[in-house]
C-alpha cells in the first residue's frame, strides 16, 4: 500500500490525474489500446472533470465501470450516467465507454452477458480507480453481501460478479449490484483509491489493520493499491 496524502483536494486531483494519464499512455504505447475502470459515487467528479482536459489518444482508450447500481442508465443513481456525464465531455469524450447495466431483471441474471461484454476490453486494466464507502465497501463489495465471497475469491476468474447487499444508509435503495471482482482488480497494472475526509481515512486505516474483515481490507490483502487522500 502506498499513501499519497495532500493538503488540498485540488493537489490530490492533479497528482491522481497525472498518474492515471501515465498508465493510460503506457498502455497505448505497449498495446495500441488502454483501459481504465472507474467508480461511481461523488468523490471522483473533480478528477473526471480534470481528465476531460488531458491530451492523449482517447480514441484508443476504453473506459468501463468498476461497479453499477442495478438501475436504468438514465436513473439519477446510475454510475453509467455519472461516468458519461463527467467523462463523455471535452477531450475524454473520444474514449469508448462501457457500462454494466443490461435489460436483465437482476444482476445475477446478467452476469454472463456482462462478462461477455467486459471480455471485449483490453485486459488487464491499465488503471482502476476505486472509491470507498463509510461501511468500508469498495467497488460494490459490500459487507455481508450475497456474492461477496465469490467476488473476493482470487481463484475465480470471472471479471464481473453480481451482488445483493444488505440495505443500509450507504447502499440506499440500490442493493442489487454488479461489480468488478477481486480477480479483475488484482490483475490490473495500476490500482488507485481516491478518498477524502478524516472519517474515511480512519475507516480505511482500521480496515487495513490486522484482523479486519472489511471488504476494502480483504481486497488490499490481495492487491495493495495506491491511496490518494486529502482531508
Ligand atoms: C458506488 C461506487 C462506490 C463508491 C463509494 C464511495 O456505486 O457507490 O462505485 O464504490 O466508490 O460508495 O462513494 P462516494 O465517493 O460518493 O463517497
Amino acid at each position: 500500500m502506498r499513501w499519497f496524502t495532500f493538503d488540498s483536494r485540488g493537489d490530490m486531483v492533479i497528482a491522481l490525474r497525472e498518474a492515471i494519464t501515465v498508465a493510460l499512455i503506457n498502455g497505448i504505447l505497449s498495446k495500441g489500446r488502454a483501459s481504465w475502470a472507474v467508480s461511481g459515487g461523488s468523490t471522483p467528479k473533480p478528477l473526471f472533470e480534470s481528465m476531460q482536459n488531458v491530451s492523449l489518444d482517447w480514441a484508443r482508450v476504453q473506459i468501463a465501470l468498476v461497479d453499477e447500481r442495478w438501475v436504468a442508465p438514465d436513473h439519477p443513481r446510475s454510475n453509467e450516467a455519472f461516468m458519461k456525464a463527467s467523462l463523455a465531455r471535452g477531450k475524454s469524450s473520444k474514449a469508448r465507454f462501457l457500462g454494466m447495466k443490461t435489460p436483465h431483471k437482476t444482476p445475477f441474471d446478467a452476469e454472463e452477458a456482462v462478462n461477455e461484454r467486459y471480455g471485449t476490453i483490453v485486459r488487464p486494466f491499465d488503471s482502476i480507480m476505486l472509491g470507498m464507502g463509510l461501511d468500508a465497501h469498495t467497488a460494490s463489495l459490500f459487507p455481508d453481501a450475497e456474492g461477496l465471497e465469490k467476488a473476493l475469491d482470487p481463484s475465480q476468474d470471472q471479471m464481473c460478479v453480481a451482488l445483493k447487499a444488505p440495505k443500509s444508509s450507504v447502499t440506499g435503495d440500490e442493493v442489487d449490484r454488479m461489480s468488478l471482482s477481486a480477480h479483475a482488480i488484482m490483475t490490473a497494472g495500476h490500482v488507485t483509491m481516491m478518498i477524502t475526509g478524516e472519517e474515511k481515512r480512519q475507516i480505511l486505516e482500521d480496515s487495513l489493520a490486522k484482523g479486519s474483515n472489511a471488504p476494502v481490507g480483504r481486497l488490499a490483502q490481495l492487491k495493495p493499491f495506491d491511496v490518494y487522500y486529502a482531508p
